[in-house]
């Protein structure tokens, strides 16, 4: 299989579900490894009812995986979540697809479902008057909304012999939608970015330090989005307890003025400069080479002076960058946004809700406003920060798209491992 076809050593989660048209996943599978794909299959309970396990383990060369409670690995549902480059429930029973919509996880693959950051494809397969059901409709609606695709189903002969629209979709179909979610974390080729995340800390003395409560996962969550659809990308990050996604280029720094300066270091060279880390504004004037016993510390005054304005600078300083910044709030957040926007003269301002008892620091999932310097406004559902730096990289895409001098990036048909 020559590495240029877009599936070409691409990890394929295939989901089976109990569905009649359970055998034609067979055939979809050998389409799939057929153009180079690895492909896992798990099956749901009912749908090895319908097909043996067995025909799905000679064509995919792999074991089926069906259960939560593996010996060999006390965390499946973890492994193939993280293995998979794209999910591919084919055929997704109605009751599949509303445990999807619902986070049912009551077995392996609704497990691996909820536990996935990749995407998701959903090829349904149901009698016409079930995919109609109010119920249906709605939980397709919320599946939809939440970036899962969901193929429709085609209309003909169904299993009952009725004519209705419930068929599993041909399969050209379903393979050009799986390419489409393999080529598209590739439309950031040609792209280098620099990251900022998590927290900086200000000493005070040897082991004392002003900080905040930045847990940095939304910085790696876009990292890590940034390089699977094919960016080179630069992590600056303050101390977190997180492990840097895989591909970037890490640097590790503490300090406000160590963040400026890894950043500044390699600003001509970015293309897009994200600034996700909470930066301290302030640090104190002083700060003690050793520890300061609580004696040395009792009736102590601590004066601060200010830091850098990281975002400030860069905005000031940019020739070509596209420059976004974040803006942790409290209250009023489109107020405090735009004037952000305005004062820090940034392309994208990502306004964060730092207050409620939804707080994004330290939080998997957030929910955002997405503010352009030409007044759109964006506010975006909650989900979870991997799903939600998708969509901050989709309006980052679209203003590289509107830049007259940007050159046409091409997206060479390579799959994210190559
Ligand atoms: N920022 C920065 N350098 C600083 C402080 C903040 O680059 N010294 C960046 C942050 O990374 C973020 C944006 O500025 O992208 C806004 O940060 P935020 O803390 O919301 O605003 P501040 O400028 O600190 O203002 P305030 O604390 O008054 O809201």
């Amino acid at each position: 299989m020559p590495p240029t076809n877009p599936l070409h050593e691409t990890h394929i989660l295939l989901g089976v579900a109990g569905s009649i048209a359970a055998y034609k996943a067979l055939i979809l599978l050998r389409a799939l490894v057929r153009e180079g794909a690895r492909v896992s299959v798990v099956m749901t309970e009912s749908a090895t009812k319908f097909v043996a396990p067995r025909s799905f383990e000679v064509l995919s060369r792999q074991p089926v995986a069906s259960t939560l409670f593996d010996e060999t690995d006390p965390m499946p549902h973890l492994t193939l979540a993280e293995w998979a480059d794209v999910i591919l429930i084919a055929p997704a029973t109605a009751n599949t697809l509303v445990k999807c919509a619902v986070g049912f996880a009551d077995d392996l693959l609704s497990t691996v479902v909820l536990a996935a950051q990749c995407p998701i494809i959903l090829a349904p397969a149901m009698d016409g008057g079930m995919w109609e059901h109010p119920a249906v409709v709605a939980h397709v609606r919320t599946l939809r909304e939440r970036g899962v695709i969901v193929l429709d189903p085609e209309e003909g002969e169904l299993a009952s012999g009725q004519i209705g629209r419930g068929r599993f979709p041909a399969e050209s179909t379903i393979l050009e939608a799986v390419k489409a979610q393999v080529c598209r974390v590739q439309d950031l080729c040609g792209q280098r970015v620099v990251i900022s995340a998590g927290p900086t800390r200000e000493p005070l003395d040897a082991v004392r330090f002003l900080t905040n409560a930045s847990s940095g996962k939304m910085g790696y969550a876009l990292a890590k989005a940034a390089v699977a659809r094919g960016a080179e990308v630069v992590l600056v990050s303050g101390p977190t307890a997180l492990s840097p996604p895989a591909g970037v280029d890490y640097i590790p720094v503490v300090t406000a003025q160590e963040m400026y300066q890894a950043i500044m270091s390699r600003f001509p060279w970015a293309t897009v400069v994200i600034m996700a880390a909470a930066v301290s504004d302030f640090r104190p004037r002083e700060s003690a080479a050793g520890k300061l016993n609580k004696q040395e510390w009792y009736g102590k005054t601590i004066e601060l002076e200010p830091t850098i304005d990281i975002l400030a600078t860069l905005s000031r300083k940019r020739t070509h960058q596209i420059v976004v910044g974040f803006a942790a709030e409290t209250h009023d957040l489109l107020t405090h946004g735009r004037e952000k926007l305005r004062r820090k003269d940034v392309d994208l301002m990502i306004v964060n809700d730092v207050g409620s008892s939804h707080s994004a620091f330290g939080s998997d999932d957030n929910q955002v406003i997405i503010l352009s310097r030409h007044g759109e406004v964006t506010h975006t559902e909650r989900m979870p920060k991997i799903r939600l730096a998708q969509h901050v990289w989709d309006h980052i895409l679209r203003l590289i798209q509107a830049r007259p001098s940007t050159p046409a990036l091409s997206c060479p048909e390579s799959n994210p491992r190559t």
